[in-house]
């Protein structure tokens, strides 16, 4: 049980840099949302989900999963405002508020992830 929880919890951390990595690329690039950005939020919410089940292993930090699910609800309304005014746009990318909260949030994420016992 024990490592199955560590392989989802492998899976969420892909999902983790698949997202942030896709930022970091467009960060350097056009500043626009990515599908991919989609795909790395998409992987983290549902191994994230899983992980808040009632393993067994550990206890669990209801007030930490909830923050983090709120927060990624927020990552995920910003990606679908973004890409909705982007395919508007004229140069294809997205409101600066809504790309630098994207990245930030992801981090954030990742900081209470790690850093709230
Ligand atoms: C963008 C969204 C998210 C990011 C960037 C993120 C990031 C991370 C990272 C980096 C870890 C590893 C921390 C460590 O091992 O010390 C982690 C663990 C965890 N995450 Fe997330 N997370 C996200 C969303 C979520 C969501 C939505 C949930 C649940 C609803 C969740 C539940 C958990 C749980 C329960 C762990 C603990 C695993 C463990 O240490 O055993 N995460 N997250």
């Amino acid at each position: 049980m024990e490592t199955l929880r560590e392989i989802v919890v492998l899976v969420h951390l892909v999902g983790f840099a698949v997202l942030f990595g896709a930022w970091v690329v467009e960060a350097f690039g056009k500043r626009g949302v990515s599908r991919v950005m989609n795909w790395g939020l998409l992987i983290a919410a549902i191994a994230g989900l899983a992980l808040a089940a009632p393993w067994g292993t550990d206890a669990l930090n209801y007030p930490k999963i909830g923050t983090k699910l709120v927060i990624l609800v927020v990552i995920g309304a910003l990606i679908g405002i973004g890409s909705a005014r982007q395919r508007k746009s004229e140069t294809k990318t997205v409101p600066a508020a809504i790309f630098w909260l994207i990245g930030l949030l992801t981090l954030a994420n990742a900081a209470i992830a790690v850093l709230w016992k």
